[in-house]
């Protein structure tokens, strides 16, 4: 069955030497974890990041990563950059670098084959804005951006890839999604995945939840059948973070 995963995305947030500080204090706390921990971390924590997280249950990824292998793209991170620094899971697709940095799903795409390669785990994010909701199409659109950021992945690369559903209102809102609107939606991306390939890869494939995530609300949204976990935003800065990954 599928292991539950715990991501936390930090975005623009944490230095160097917080990050060193944060990794030391948050590493006790999570030992006792069963599930995946993984923080995402911005591109310059990430070697103190992976050093600071040596022994202990987390595992590091990036925030992003550029498409192509190296060359003149001013400000990018390669996929080899991330594997050297010893990142194994990436973000891609996020709605902030979508809304802010004009990330298409053609990019996702892109990105999501290249880091396959490389052997990171991708967690390829989606999600609805309020209007898109309102208007009765969040299935729709959703289909959409996972359709196209799978186009050309194999069958078998399937199962080390996440997918993150993010309903972009309930981002940093503290408005987080009902279980039901929450598994509703992620039971129609398993139920793709299983169009797109069998339903024997829709039952490997991890998809998590990523909204307003909080020891709170954690628990119910994790027990759901399709939600196998949370990217977790404001409250994986904070050692709380450890209740996220272990819900009372
Ligand atoms: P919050 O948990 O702060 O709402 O952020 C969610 C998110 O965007 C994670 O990628």
């Amino acid at each position: 069955m599928r292991k539950r995963l715990v991501a936390g995305n930090w975005k623009m947030n944490k230095t160097p030497s917080e990050t060193r500080a944060f990794l030391k204090e948050l590493a006790p706390l999570v030992k006792g974890a069963k599930c995946d921990v993984v923080l995402c971390v911005p591109a310059v924590d990430l070697i103190p990041a992976v050093e600071a997280a040596k022994g202990s249950r987390i595992k590091i990824g990036a925030e992003n990563m550029h498409f192509e292998e190296k060359g003149a793209f001013t400000g990018e991170i390669s996929p080899a950059m991330l594997t050297d620094a010893g990142a194994k899971y990436v973000i891609l697709g996020h709605s902030e670098r979508r809304e802010m940095f004009a990330e298409t799903n053609e990019g996702v795409n892109k990105k999501a084959l290249k880091a396959i390669e490389h052997g990171l785990i991708p967690i390829i994010c989606c999600g609805e804005t309020l209007t898109q909701r309102e208007q009765g199409i969040t299935v729709d659109h959703i289909r959409q951006q996972i359709r196209i950021a799978y186009l050309g992945i194999a069958k078998e690369d399937v199962k080390n890839t996440v997918i993150a559903y993010e309903p972009i209102w309930a981002i940093g809102t503290g408005k987080v999604a009902t279980t039901e609107q929450a598994e509703e939606v992620c039971g129609a991306i398993r139920k793709l995945i299983a169009e797109l390939y069998d339903r024997k890869t829709a039952g490997q494939v991890r998809i998590l939840y990523g909204g307003s995530v909080a020891p709170s609300n954690a628990k119910e949204l994790f027990e759901q059948p399709d939600i196998d976990g949370g990217l977790v935003g404001g409250a994986s800065l904070k050692t709380d973070f450890a209740k996220v990954v272990l819900p009372e």
